[in-house]
């Protein structure tokens, strides 16, 4: 039986296998979206119909009870009804205060909006009203509302080329969310490992600060890794603050190291693995690419960190 899609006094029969995102664009319907992995919830929609569980995997309790769902991960055996024709998620506006290389293949954007958030979460950024991509918050909610993202730019990629070359201070953008669970929380005691690969920086970064705001006493192992030493910044800011935070431990790691000061050339899975034999009794940070954050937390978990303790960001590709 091929399952249906009432959207918009139209009904869009399903291909086999093919999402209610993806038959809709097909369609010639504008559906926001971004990922397609279940992650920005960009593409979120509304139904009264009976609705797969995956479709609203990863929702708040209230927003399935109301029916939203993913339409990226919405693959119903029967027909459905979408009620919401707008994007359900709300999106508030931003003010582009700064545009700044950190190295040479990652910009920092700060952004000026009255947002509530928590430090590690993650927002959307909207290029127009029906693209948008998500990136971690590397600030913490302070008073002056800046909002710090780091992005990494690809010679093809739409979205960093748009930000280092079309975008200017003053210009306004769209944002949404915030989402995501990789955030500081319990013992204030507890030793943190907190692993970075590339602009998976960016949240530690932010965990890093509201652990330290927050007076976190234990000790605090900071690694953060490239495949290039060149791709490695906040080098100098990340040791001051070891400086000035006796329980704080900074390791920088590359493929290679180009002969930079304190960067160590090494695999960081065999670094971590000789550094941190064991991490029983850690709380653990990954944050980065799918395949590193899928190693490592299997890594930390084998050395002894409990699953629980084990808190991840993943950066999903998006080709670029
Ligand atoms: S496009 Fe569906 S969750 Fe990102």
């Amino acid at each position: 039986m091929t399952a249906i899609v009432h959207y918009q006094s139209t009904a869009v029969p399903l291909d086999h296998g093919e999402t209610v995102l993806d038959a809709l664009l097909r369609s010639g319907f504008d559906i926001p979206h971004g990922c397609k992995a279940g992650a920005c919830h960009a593409c979120m929609l509304q139904s009264e119909s009976e609705l797969p569980a995956t479709a609203q995997a990863g929702l708040k309790e209230n927003q399935k009870s109301l029916g939203y769902f993913l339409a990226c991960q919405c693959k119903p055996a029967e027909a459905i009804t979408i009620a919401g024709a707008a994007e359900a998620t709300k999106r508030s506006s931003a003010e582009v205060i700064s545009i700044q290389s950190l190295s040479k293949s990652v910009v920092r954007l700060q952004l000026k909006a009255d947002f509530k958030y928590i430090a590690g979460q993650y927002i959307n950024l909207w290029k127009d009203p029906l693209t948008c991509r998500s990136y971690s918050l590397a600030s913490i909610p302070t008073e002056d509302n800046i909002l710090e993202l780091h992005i990494k730019i690809f010679e093809h990629g739409v979205f960093g080329q748009w930000i280092e070359n079309d975008l200017r201070p003053g210009d306004k953008v769209d944002i949404s969310g915030p989402m995501g669970e990789c955030f500081y929380s319990g013992d204030k005691s507890s030793p943190l490992l907190m692993l970075a690969m590339g602009t998976g920086l960016a949240p530690i970064y932010g965990i890093l600060q509201d652990a330290l705001v927050k007076g976190h006493v234990g000790k605090i192992n900071i690694v953060a890794a490239a495949r290039d030493a060149n791709d490695l910044y906040y080098l100098d800011l990340l040791s001051n603050m070891a400086k000035f935070n006796p329980q704080l431990n900074t390791h920088f790691v590359a493929q290679c190291s180009d002969g930079r000061e304190n960067v160590t050339e090494a695999d960081v899975y065999s670094y971590v693995k000789a550094e941190f034999s064991s991490t029983k009794g850690y709380r653990v940070y990954l944050c980065g690419g799918e395949n590193f954050v899928k190693k490592m937390k299997r890594q930390a978990f084998l050395a002894g960190a409990n699953m629980p303790d084990i808190y991840a960001d993943v950066f999903l590709a998006f080709g670029e």
